[in-house]
């Protein structure tokens, strides 16, 4: 049975109210499909809002930033047991359990067609978790499900005329997001540098596309086309 795994960017969860209800209705309906289709999921789950009010709460009294990934932490965990309540109350066969770990994802992808899980341990983001679970299961791809329609040269909040791309390789990628280092809890970046370390050395390839848009992650998992930024090869 072929697997992958799918970063939902915590942002996703918190749009505006009516919109966020539909998109998780549209989320259980997309992960039928797949189970349909025989392809077994890993759905790792951003921090968004409560990560970085959270965050924000405490950085002018705590310094380490070791502390505050925890914090992040957290807040994704919060994330993903709302996705696993919500696909399992849809009737989805979705571990009970979220794993706090690797192995323990990779040993739970073995046996449920669903597992949802957030962070790990502090010093990078789901991102990288995500990159991980899919080079660690074998899995074909690993989807960054996020609120921008592909990867650009530069931020588009900052310069609306920046290039986008439909393709990249994985070192063209490590170019834009810069090096693999892991300095501000709840900072955001398109993708995490250090995930695009790993999947660079395990020759792991990427989506990177708008995760509002639900047929955009249908159409990724199912290896159809879709509107985003494919990443592959060095
Ligand atoms: P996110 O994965 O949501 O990161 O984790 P992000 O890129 O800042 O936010 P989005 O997804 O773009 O909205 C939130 C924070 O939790 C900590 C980090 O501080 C991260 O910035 N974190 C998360 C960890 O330290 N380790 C993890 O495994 C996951």
């Amino acid at each position: 049975m072929k697997s992958v795994v799918v970063a939902v960017g915590g942002s996703l969860l918190r749009p505006e109210v009516e919109e966020r209800e539909s998109w998780l209705k549209d989320l259980c309906a997309m992960v039928k499909d797949q189970i349909s289709s025989k392809i077994r999921l890993g759905i790792v789950v951003g921090g968004g809002n409560p990560a970085r009010e959270s965050i924000q709460l405490v950085k002018p009294i705590i310094n380490d930033v070791m502390a505050l990934d925890r914090i992040g932490i957290s807040a994704t965990r919060l994330n993903a047991s709302i996705i696993k309540e919500v696909l399992e109350n849809s009737g989805i066969s979705v571990s009970e359990k979220i794993p706090i770990d690797i192995p323990e994802a990779v040993n739970l992808m073995e046996q449920y067609d669903v597992v949802v899980m957030g962070g790990t341990i502090p010093g990078h983001t789901t991102d990288a978790v995500a990159i991980n679970l899919a080079i660690s299961t074998h899995s074909e791809k690993c989807i960054i499900a996020t609120n921008v329609k592909k990867v650009y040269e530069e931020d588009p909040r900052n310069n609306k005329n920046a290039l986008s791309f439909d393709i990249l390789t994985t070192r063209e990628l490590q170019k834009i997001v810069g090096p693999a280092e892991h300095s501000k809890a709840g900072a955001s970046q398109v993708v995490d540098p250090i995930g695009v370390a790993l999947a660079m050395d395990s020759d792991l390839i990427l989506n990177i596309l708008d995760g509002r848009k639900m047929d955009n992650i249908r159409n990724a998992v199912q290896g159809n086309v879709f509107e985003g930024t494919i990443v592959k090869g060095d």
